[in-house]
């Protein structure tokens, strides 16, 4: 295996990710993803979009601040704006890196950046410039490039790599290639590029069609050596390729795949399970790799055929992705130590005061729930994640009786400062959502109000997901408690608490 089969894994969990309907995620989440992807090895994380908010200004420039090894990237637009900005959040970094893109599809050229190709093109050679002027590592986008003219292609990428960019990304952005026409247009352009031996070729591949995967391995194929991707697959709309995916094929069929990336596989479940809970996107039981039932035997032959010989049913073992044998369930019984063991065996390594604080909600949890599982810990480590929300529930009293009117009250504590809400609705939870609507200015449309249960059992955590739409944009509250009511207004603050985050970027 010689070095030019290494996969550079460029992960973009905290951007495109960020992007996926509801998963906005607070500074201390974002700082934790990037430390868990750190950790997973990586090579490089997009932290963000410098321009869209202050926010993500902020998590990008601590997430450069914070790691040791690993490359840290912002996207900019073509616009020397974008792209200082992108510059001035890096800048720290061990290893910063500016990811500048414009579109090159006749129909994004034509329709959304109204500007000709030789505009382009001009724009194109200005922007890579200005950003390797600014900064060594330099990545250049096409937008849509899927949907570009192959010709059109070959210069706008010959351009980028004259004006100083390194790495050179053929975005699918709207999922639609197959994996055979994939692979030969990065064949293609490496070809017919005169100075295409001067950069490395990415994928970055939309899940529209369900092909997000396959195409990034047929890139590889093609003569990509850069592969982005996101945990868990999220991002815009179907999401992105899912890294745990990419890395475990890679690592599975490296008989016919004869690649390596620098990912310590054993780490995919931790990092799933902290994706899930800071986003509250949770991944779907059938879920390749990183599924509740990824390593599940129900039938009576395969469970036959897995206790005579393990390999009559898994093509890999559930260690190699990181998934423990033991599925300890913790109780009320349980210590600290047992507790602090379960965390790191779900990927959550806690500073004191947060182990103190999920100790303690695990406590007051075990006092009300026989049998705690992994999914209400996840949860609960979560849900502590959120000390940096705006508005918080923290009590609450229901009225909810036959022929009275219905209300809520609700304790919060908004920016830090203590204050009781309260209204009457249809129901405790119309009055809920009533109380603390009133809290925003402007009217949010409830676009989804969902209960499920965390796990199995009358006393089963509820698990409640809330969505608003305001002016196109879409924002997603979480949480859990075994109160459904209580989960109910949290979820709505939780989602208020994005909305207002929401706000503050002025695009995405
Ligand atoms: O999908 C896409 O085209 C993108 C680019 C900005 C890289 O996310
Ligand atoms: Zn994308």
């Amino acid at each position: 295996m010689t070095d030019k089969n290494r996969i550079i894994i460029f992960d973009t969990t905290l951007r495109d990710g960020e992007q996926s309907p509801g998963a906005s995620m607070t500074l201390n989440e974002k700082i934790r993803v990037a430390e868990m992807l750190e950790t997973l090895g990586v090579d490089v994380i997009e932290a963000g979009f410098a321009i869209a908010s202050n926010g993500d200004f902020n998590a990008i420039s601590q997430v450069s601040k914070l790691l040791k090894k690993t490359s840290v990237c912002s996207l900019a637009r073509a616009s020397h704006k974008d792209i200082k900005r992108a510059w001035e959040a890096i800048q720290h970094a061990v290893k910063p890196r500016i990811h500048t893109f414009i579109a090159t599809s006749p129909l994004h050229m034509e329709y959304k950046l109204n500007m000709p190709p030789e505009t382009v093109l001009e724009k194109i050679a200005d922007s890579v410039s200005y950003a390797r002027n600014l900064c060594d590592d330099v990545e250049w986008s096409c937008e849509d490039g899927t949907r570009s003219k192959l010709e059109f292609l070959y210069r706008a990428i010959e351009i980028a790599i004259k004006s100083g960019a390194s790495t050179i990304n053929v975005p699918d952005t709207v999922g639609y290639t197959t994996p055979e026409e994939y692979k030969a247009l990065l064949e293609n352009i490496i070809q017919n590029v005169p100075n295409s031996d001067q950069a490395i070729f990415s994928s970055h591949c939309h899940n529209d069609l369900g092909l997000a995967v396959a195409n990034s391995l047929a890139a590889v194929e093609g003569g990509a050596r850069q592969v982005e991707c996101t945990v868990n697959g999220i991002g815009e709309r179907a999401g992105n390729a899912a890294l745990e995916e990419i890395v475990m094929a890679l690592r599975t069929r490296s008989d016919v795949m004869p690649y390596t990336t620098g990912v310590t596989s054993e780490y995919l479940t931790q990092a799933s399970h902290l994706v899930t809970s800071v986003t509250g996107l949770a991944v779907q039981n059938n879920k390749a790799i990183v599924g509740k039932n990824a390593f599940a035997h129900e039938s009576g032959i395969h469970q036959d055929g897995m206790l005579k010989h393990s390999e009559t049913y898994e093509i890999m073992t559930p260690a190699s992705v990181g998934l423990k044998k033991t599925n300890l369930v913790m109780g009320k019984h349980s210590g600290r130590h047992a507790f602090m063991e379960k965390l790191k065996e779900l990927g959550f390594d806690l500073a004191d005061n947060e182990f103190t604080a999920a100790f303690n909600s695990f406590k007051n949890l075990a006092d009300v729930k026989k049998d705690i599982y992994d999914e209400d810990l996840i949860s609960i480590v979560g849900g502590n994640m959120k000390d940096s929300d705006y508005f918080k529930v923290v009590g609450w009293d229901f009225i909810c009786k036959k022929n009275i009117q219905n209300s809520a009250t609700l304790n919060m504590i908004i920016d830090g400062e203590e204050k009781q809400v309260f209204s009457e609705g249809n129901g405790p939870v119309d009055a809920a959502f009533k109380a603390l609507i009133s809290l925003v200015e402007g009217a949010p449309i409830l676009q989804l109000y969902q209960v499920h249960a965390v796990t199995e059992g009358t006393d089963a955590q509820a698990e409640v997901t809330v969505r608003l739409e305001e002016n196109g944009e879409i924002v997603t509250g979480h949480a859990a408690d075994v109160d459904t009511l209580a989960a109910s207004a949290k979820a709505y603050a939780n989602a208020l608490n994005k909305l207002l985050m929401q706000r503050e970027k002025k695009f995405l």
